[in-house]
């Protein structure tokens, strides 16, 4: 068979992203224009300005990944790109684009969904990688365990009740004066801190119901108030200590519900994606907790775990294949659902 060459396009939050991937295995370019310098002084993303900073940047972006990959646009099979879920003006910049793109060379408009992306980033790390798996979706916007039952398969198994694990990161991080985005800050100074230092909560919730799902709003405040009473009483505290204790508890929750549901659907693998899949104890504690029942993890390097376009062309490759094809009159969804997400 022919190769089949996909661009995809990002730019759901503060990343606008173009990629080509070819046969949904190999990236041949991996454009990424960061906002992060651009949000940073507001301690989060804006959404106005984000949308606006996409429109000034995209055309440039997908000219990049296009030069990268050495290909013209008459080589590409078909054009994929995120309509949801995220900032409802970022999206729209990404869907107008790729819209007018695949109307311009004639090629078809693949649609794919933000959080399916960052789980078949897993494929293009691993290229032997296939379903089925169980997946821990863990970023700013979303924390989710998903059963990868085939490539466009997928089906729920725990979602946070409240706050997603990357946003608790970057609360805290706020607090501690470390900036934004703070997960990638808290990972690094945990590790000159004492784990064990404050025993803050491990939130599980309906245990008895064999629950999945997760809430970190209730570790978030824990640490919140626990500082507000060092503050008022004038007591000192290490900042390293505080990092590794409140990492330590999110990422035994994160550990815990994934293991869990690696064994209640008889899953030997586990993968992990989204931004916070780049958390070094995330990555080493489910690593050796699930070696121990025989369970392998897999994880994409950082710059496929935060939003990127490759994720998003692999996932366009095997819409692709099942002929999943959108008209003109796609729309971009804020709130897109997963596909059995009730
Ligand atoms: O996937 P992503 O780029 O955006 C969303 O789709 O939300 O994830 C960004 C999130 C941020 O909350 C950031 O603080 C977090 O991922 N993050 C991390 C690390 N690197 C990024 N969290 C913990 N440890 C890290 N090393
Ligand atoms: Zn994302």
């Amino acid at each position: 068979m022919n190769d089949v060459l996909i661009l995809g396009i990002e730019s759901s939050c503060d990343e606008t992203a173009a990629a080509v991937v070819r046969n949904g295995r190999e990236m041949l370019s991996n454009a990424i224009h960061t906002q992060i310098n651009i949000h940073r002084e507001y301690g989060g993303v804006v959404p106005e300005i984000a949308s606006r900073s996409h429109v000034e940047k995209i055309d440039s972006v997908i000219d990049a990944a296009m030069n990268e990959a050495g290909i013209t646009f008459d080589m590409l099979n078909a054009v994929a790109v995120t309509y949801g879920p995220g900032l409802i003006g970022a999206l729209l910049v990404g869907v107008s684009s790729a819209k007018a793109l695949a109307y311009a060379i004639k090629k078809p408009l693949v649609p794919v969904h933000h959080i399916k992306g960052h789980i078949m980033a897993n494929f293009i790390a691993h290229p032997n990688l296939k379903p089925p798996f169980v997946c821990l979706v863990a970023s700013g916007g979303h924390s989710h365990i998903v059963e990868v039952r085939d490539y466009t398969d997928f089906h729920i198994l725990g979602r946070t009740r409240d706050d997603a694990a990357g946003e608790a990161f970057d609360k805290i991080a706020r607090v501690l004066g470390l900036g934004y985005p703070g997960g990638a800050k808290i990972d690094v100074l945990a590790k000159l801190g004492n784990a064990e230092a404050v025993d803050f909560p491990r939130v599980r919730i309906d245990r008895d119901k064999n629950c999945l799902d997760f809430s970190f709003s209730g570790v978030k405040t824990a640490v919140i108030n626990y500082l507000h009473k060092l503050d008022q009483n004038g007591q000192a505290y290490d900042k390293a200590d505080i990092a590794a204790s409140f990492q330590a508890a999110v990422t035994d929750v994160l550990c815990e519900h994934t293991l869990e549901a690696a064994r209640k659907t008889d899953n030997k693998i586990i993968a992990l994606a989204g931004g916070v899949a780049s958390n070094s104890e995330l990555r080493a504690k489910m690593t050796r907790l699930a070696v121990k029942e025989g369970i392998e993890v897999v994880y994409p390097p950082p710059v496929l775990c935060t939003d990127n376009a490759a994720m998003i062309a692999c996932a366009g490759y095997y819409g692709y294949m099942k002929n999943d094809f959108a008209d003109l009159t796609l729309n971009a969804v804020a709130s897109l659902p997963l596909e059995d997400e009730s």
